[in-house]
């Protein structure tokens, strides 16, 4: 402290006795209350210091008298989450897809299980959302190639479909017009006759004589009789206008169509048991896809 004070006039306070060129320095101490929250922090931080890992040792770090350990902390946490999950993925093995369903917090978790899962392995084909695209069916919409139930659905992903697995979904539509089997014009009305059916046709005098091309060759045998499709064999409802092949606009439906008859795509999904997805985690997918929008 400086000795040489003296007290200002005009603030009524003593100077520090320090002075630069006429100006003097006021001496305005912190006040008493700072100070003492400055002397406990001192006293807070040693302590501190003994009980949690604080000072870097020669061989290592003071690892504090609580023991207390950042990644000890991490641990216990994910034990804690693991703990939690472990008793929904216990009943999740036991329950049946309709069990789920009827599981409000059981469901909660496989939804949340099987949109990440979806995310993962799914959405590269069929879309986030399972919103489709060109030659991967939509799976939030109520059209259904190889059906829309828990059950079906389970199938499918579990098998797959055209692939190698035993169990995997068959069926192949043969193909039509290659050579002389049906020509240009007979093409050209059978494209018509099923874009009719979805009430999409441009020219009803083709599409009646496509009606009867349609039947002479068997299509309705696996599309039905009014395009209303078969989940035996996976044949699209022709008459949905919910096109598997989906082009932009009329014109161009008809030549993707006509593509159809004369080579058919014959869709490939795997095996997702192949895949090496368990159980419970294919009924997570299941119940995920069935909530999509679609499910019956
Ligand atoms: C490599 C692309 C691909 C991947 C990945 C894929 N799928 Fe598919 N999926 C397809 C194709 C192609 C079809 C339609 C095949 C056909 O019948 O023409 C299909 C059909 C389906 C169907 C039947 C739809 C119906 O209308 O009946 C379901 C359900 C399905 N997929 C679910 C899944 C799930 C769940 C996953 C992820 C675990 C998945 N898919 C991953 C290609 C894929
Ligand atoms: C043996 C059963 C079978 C027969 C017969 C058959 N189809 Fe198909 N058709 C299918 C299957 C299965 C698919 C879907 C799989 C694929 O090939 O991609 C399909 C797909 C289609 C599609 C595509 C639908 C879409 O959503 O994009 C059209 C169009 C079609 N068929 C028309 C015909 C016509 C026309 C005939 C008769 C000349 C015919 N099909 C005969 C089974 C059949």
């Amino acid at each position: 402290m400086a000795t040489n004070t003296e007290k200002d006039t005009v603030s009524g306070q003593y100077t520090t006795g320090h002075e630069w060129d006429g100006i003097k320095e006021l001496n305005t101490p912190l006040p008493r209350w700072w100070v003492w929250v400055f002397y406990i922090t001192i006293v807070w931080a040693v302590g501190y210091w003994v009980v949690y890992p604080s000072w870097p040792t020669m061989n290592g770090y003071w690892a504090g008298t609580f023991g207390w350990h950042s990644r000890t902390q991490v641990v216990q946490d994910l034990e804690q989450a693991q703990a939690a999950k472990g008793v929904y993925l216990s009943k999740l093995k036991d329950a049946s897809l309709e069990d789920i369903i009827k599981d409000k917090d059981l469901l909660n978790f496989a939804l949340a299980g099987g949109r990440s899962v979806f995310n993962e392995n799914c959405a590269a084909c069929h879309g986030v959302g399972g919103v489709g695209a060109y030659g991967f069916p939509n799976l939030a919409d109520d059209q259904w190639l190889w059906g829309g139930t828990l059950d079906d659905i389970k199938t499918t992903i579990t098998y797959g479909i055209r692939n190698t697995n035993p169990n995997s979904r068959q069926s192949e539509m043969p193909a039509f017009g290659g050579g002389d089997k049906l020509n240009d014009a007979q093409l050209n009305d059978l494209a018509e006759y099923v874009l009719s059916l979805s009430k999409n046709g441009t020219d009803p005098a083709a599409a009646e004589r496509g009606r009867a091309i349609f039947s002479s060759n068997g299509c309705d045998g696996c599309h039905g009789e009014t395009g209303e499709g078969n989940q035996a064999v996976g044949a699209p409802a022709l008459a949905a206008g919910m096109w598997l092949y989906k082009a932009k606009e009329v014109k161009a439906q008809k030549a993707q169509i006509i593509s159809q008859i004369q080579n058919p795509k014959g869709g490939v999904m795997p095996s997702w048991a192949d895949r090496g997805l368990d159980d419970a985690t294919i009924k997570e997918l299941a119940v995920y896809v069935h909530s999509l929008g679609g499910g019956k």
